[in-house]
């Protein structure tokens, strides 16, 4: 569903992302593992063509994703979930939801109330006041308002309770389950390798593991990977 084809990304001349080849199926959950700077984020970003530069291709449903141009590329299904908080913070919860369901008709105001209760109690709160990790959840909200059928997110669980972290891991799971395809970026390996069936790990911009998470979570060497 998702394919990229020899991925190079240079930042003033210094490799980022090295000759990244991959393939994502439909209905796959797939964790990218790697050390700071090891080019997840950017990984991340070639996938809805917000990395200007970037050469080899990546393609969406056997279509090419299209290069700067994001927001068609969300609205073909791809859902990005940017590294940090990005909530509106001066807007209330059900407006900051309002607002990334507006291209998406019909809405799935329902379904994200379904996953997430706490943001159909705390509807009408200031998203800035809302703590750190029931922003991560509304962001994570926010990018199912799209009804995306990849989602991709960037470090979900940075900031969060350990509590929260499983919350957060079992929805993805339901999310996964219920039909969509997940890209997780993760620091939290042992939580991510839990909930992803396949693990790529990046190291200074290459891919220098891509297999089983059981496969990987039983090397002995593990933590010299990251
Ligand atoms: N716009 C940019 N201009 C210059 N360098 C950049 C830019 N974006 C990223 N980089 C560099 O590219 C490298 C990879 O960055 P990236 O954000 O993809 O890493 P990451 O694996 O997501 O790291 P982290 O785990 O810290 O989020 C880093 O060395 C970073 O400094
Ligand atoms: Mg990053």
């Amino acid at each position: 569903m998702l394919t990229y084809s020899n991925v190079n990304v240079n930042y003033g001349g210094l490799p980022v992302l090295r000759d990244i080849s991959f393939k994502v199926e439909e209905g796959e959950c797939v964790a990218i593992l790697g050390h700071n700077g090891a080019g997840k984020t950017t990984l991340l970003k070639c996938s809805v063509g917000d990395v200007e530069g970037a050469t080899g291709a990546v393609s969406y449903r056997g279509e090419p994703v299209v290069r700067g141009a994001v927001f068609m590329n969300s609205r073909r299904g791809i859902g990005l979930v940017p590294q940090g908080h990005n909530v509106f913070r001066q807007l209330t919860v059900r407006q900051n939801l309002g607002v990334a369901g507006l291209n998406s008709p019909g809405g799935a105001l329902d379904d994200v109330y379904r996953l997430f209760p706490v943001l159909e109690q705390r509807g009408s709160q200031i998203a800035g006041s809302l703590s750190g990790g029931q922003q991560q959840i509304l962001a994570l909200g926010m990018s199912l308002m799209t009804k995306p059928s990849i989602l991709l997110l960037d470090e979900p669980s940075t900031g969060l309770a350990p509590v929260i972290v499983n919350d957060v891991m079992d929805s993805l799971r339901q999310i996964n389950n219920s039909g969509t395809t997940v890209v997780i970026v993760e620091q939290n390996i042992p939580a991510t390798l839990k909930l992803a069936s396949r693990a790529i790990v990046l190291k200074a911009g290459r891919t220098v593991f891509d297999g089983a998470s059981r496969e990987l979570a039983r090397k002995e060497d593990l933590w010299t990977w990251f």
